[in-house]
């Protein structure tokens, strides 16, 4: 899978999104998060962020990046008044903006450009 780092946080560029051909990069409060049961590897989303957010978990190697983990934590999450996880709902589309973070985005300082 790839995953977007902290550089996302309260700037949200979007570009990405575009580009993913299966709508998998799902928009939170303060960052977006690429579902990784849904994110099929291409890449295409990786060259387009203008802040250089999104890395692929293979070149992570040594150096681990807590979102790596966080974006399945993500998807973990139970909304206000559901009873099941986010999941793998099928499309950032159908689901819109996620009222949600996880507690690691919520920490993090605020980054508004
Ligand atoms: Fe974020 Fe970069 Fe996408 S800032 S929304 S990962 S284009
Ligand atoms: Fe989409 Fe990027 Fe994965 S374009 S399929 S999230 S590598």
């Amino acid at each position: 899978t790839f995953i977007i780092g902290a550089a996302c946080v309260d700037l949200k560029d979007r570009a990405c999104v575009q580009e993913c051909p299966v709508d998998c990069i799902y928009e939170g409060e303060r960052k977006l998060y690429i579902n990784p049961d849904e994110c099929i590897d291409c890449g295409a989303c990786e060259p387009v962020c203008p802040v250089e957010a999104i890395i692929s978990d293979r070149e992570l190697s040594d150096d681990f990046d807590p979102h790596l983990t966080d974006s399945a934590t993500f998807f973990q999450t139970v909304l206000p008044g559901r009873t099941e996880p986010i999941g793998a709902p099928g499309g950032a589309r159908q689901t819109g903006p996620i009222a949600a973070d996880t507690d690691l985005v919520r920490s993090l300082p605020d980054r508004t450009p």
